[in-house]
């Protein structure tokens, strides 16, 4: 049987920019449990939940200070019980976030490692002695800066290794009761009924354990990319016999984030790793048909025949919205919706994403993220009124630009609204096998005299299982195009679902209107 995990759509949600029900302007789980209802009515399949555990919130909540608690910020234990509860009820899969790669400096754990060399955790984390001549032990850099990713412990003299921020220790992962204490961690959320995790960075959790400087000609670039360790491979599969040992298909989805991607395949292991990894360079690609094509063409060459399964997406709370990066026009975001929510693999959906939101402008004195990341973070508005269904008008983060008329009660009720495309294209996905798992055969429409155009408009292809086949062409041009015959294929095929909902239901004329994306599927009878 097909695993839930190949089939779903996934809808992330940032707790804190959600929805807020307590007053205080930060978004909690009674939020989300409340709001589970757009979930399920959009058609997503599950949620994925980031981090709402113990936190002092440097990195707001991927700094944990207790795997096993909820943070009060967002509630209590009682309240994600609540919410997966709901959540199950309405046929919606719950994955919550996992940061393994370090805690925070307020963890008992950290507290105690660094209480003194001989602690019995000393060894949970990452301490080396300065280097002979008094400084950092290696060339490493941490993240979101251009400062060596260690600190030095002026009480017990010796340096800790912090791949992002100083509040957030990296835990070692080759000590095996730390790897116990954490897989009890997973152990704990698995009981509670969670369907799977997020992995932050976990390609991180192994390192060399000889700490060697990163090449010279990296100098100055993040350790995190470069970090591609046999030992993770090795943790990886330890957690899968974990994951396994449960009913019902746990899944784990990595964030690997590392310079060469075809190294991300190797996650997946031989089946015995990752289920899924995020692939995160269309993420950072333009908006572009020719660099689309290239992209979709890797994704298959670098995991088709490994049998491993693709994942698509387009914004999370790391990056700037797709809308946003791709100049602010609501219609690219549609046809970049028929894009993410046909291609084979699982789609991640942000929050947000489905109102076509863009970032919202954040004046230098409300930043408080220290990576900057805070325009994508911006709380998610569901009705016109001032305070947006949020309990307070002045949340954490400014409103998304538009707020008054960019919300969810108002696209609701609004059947040309991208919001009722993303449902349209739900729907469509979840009635047919070929979009949800069939193969992907991408067209080669680019000039063979040359493939790299930038002014190539249109990528296309086929989706197929069986007699079930559907046709998918994204016009990347704000300009009209005409397609060949050869892909239109005569007068048999239907517009299923348009960018431009007022195609639907027709035949396929041969050609897109400017920013125009459609399904296409095969006329009845
Ligand atoms: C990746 C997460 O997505 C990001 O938000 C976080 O800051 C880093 N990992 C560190 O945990």
């Amino acid at each position: 049987m097909t695993p839930w995990w190949k089939t779903a759509v996934l809808y992330q949600i940032y707790p804190r920019s959600f929805a807020d029900t307590d007053g205080d302007g930060i978004g909690d789980l009674e939020g989300v449990r409340r709001h589970l209802d757009h979930v399920a009515a959009l058609g997503a399949d599950g949620i994925w939940l980031s981090p709402f555990f113990r936190s002092p919130m440097a990195d707001f909540g991927y700094d944990v200070s207790d795997y096993c608690d909820v943070d009060p910020v967002f509630g209590t234990l009682d309240d994600i019980d609540r919410l997966i509860a709901d959540a199950h009820a309405l046929d919606l899969k719950v994955v919550i976030d996992w940061v393994p790669n370090h805690s925070s400096d307020q963890h008992p754990w950290f507290q105690a490692s660094r209480s003194g060399r001989d602690d019995p955790k000393r060894d949970w984390y990452v301490w080396r002695d300065p280097s002979p001549t008094g400084g950092v032990p290696n060339n490493w850099i941490r993240s979101w800066s251009d400062q060596p990713a260690w600190t030095l412990d002026d009480a017990t003299g010796q340096y800790y290794l912090h791949c992002f921020l100083p509040e957030q220790p990296d835990l070692n992962w080759a000590n095996p009761e730390l790897r116990t204490a954490m897989l009890d961690t997973l152990r704990f959320w698995l009981d509670r009924g969670v369907d799977g995790f997020r992995m932050d960075v976990v390609h991180l959790i192994g390192k060399d354990a000889t700490l060697p400087d990163d090449p010279e000609d990296l100098a100055g670039l993040s350790h995190v990319p470069l970090n591609h360790r046999p030992e993770t491979h090795e943790y990886l599969r330890e957690i899968r016999v974990l994951l396994d040992s449960f009913p019902g298909d746990r899944m784990a989805v990595g964030e690997v984030y590392l310079l060469d991607t075809a190294d991300v395949a190797t996650y997946y292991g031989d089946d015995d790793e990752l289920h899924l990894n995020f692939n995160f360079p269309p993420l950072h690609a333009p908006w572009l048909a020719h660099k689309w094509h290239r992209q979709i063409a890797r994704a298959e060459r670098e995991l088709g025949p490994l049998g491993a399964w693709p994942t698509w997406v387009l914004s999370n709370h790391d990056n700037p919205r797709h809308r946003t990066r791709y100049g602010g026009d609501e219609a690219r975001a549609r046809a970049a919706a028929v894009l993410l929510l046909t291609l084979r693999g699982t789609p991640f959906l942000y929050a947000g994403e489905e109102l076509g939101l863009e970032d919202a402008i954040v004046p230098a004195d409300r930043i408080v993220d220290p990576g900057g990341r805070d325009g994508c973070r911006a709380p998610m508005p569901w009705d016109a009124t001032p305070s947006h269904g949020w309990s307070t008008d002045d949340p954490w983060l400014p409103w998304p630009p538009d707020a008054d008329h960019r919300n969810v009660a108002d696209q609701s009720a609004d059947p040309a609204s991208i919001l009722s495309l993303y449902s349209r294209l739900l729907a469509a996905r979840r009635s047919s096998p070929a979009l949800q798992v069939g193969a992907i055969t991408l067209a080669d429409l680019a000039d063979p005299a040359d493939p790299a155009d930038p002014a190539f408009p249109v990528v296309a292809y086929e989706r197929r299982d069986g007699d079930d086949v559907r046709q998918v062409l994204v016009n990347f041009t704000a300009e009209p195009v005409v397609v060949t015959d050869a892909l239109a294929g005569g007068g048999d095929w239907i517009v299923e679902v348009s960018t431009h909902v007022d195609h639907e239901g027709s035949p396929f004329t041969g050609s897109l209107d400017a920013d125009e994306a459609v399904v296409l599927s095969l006329r009845q009878g």
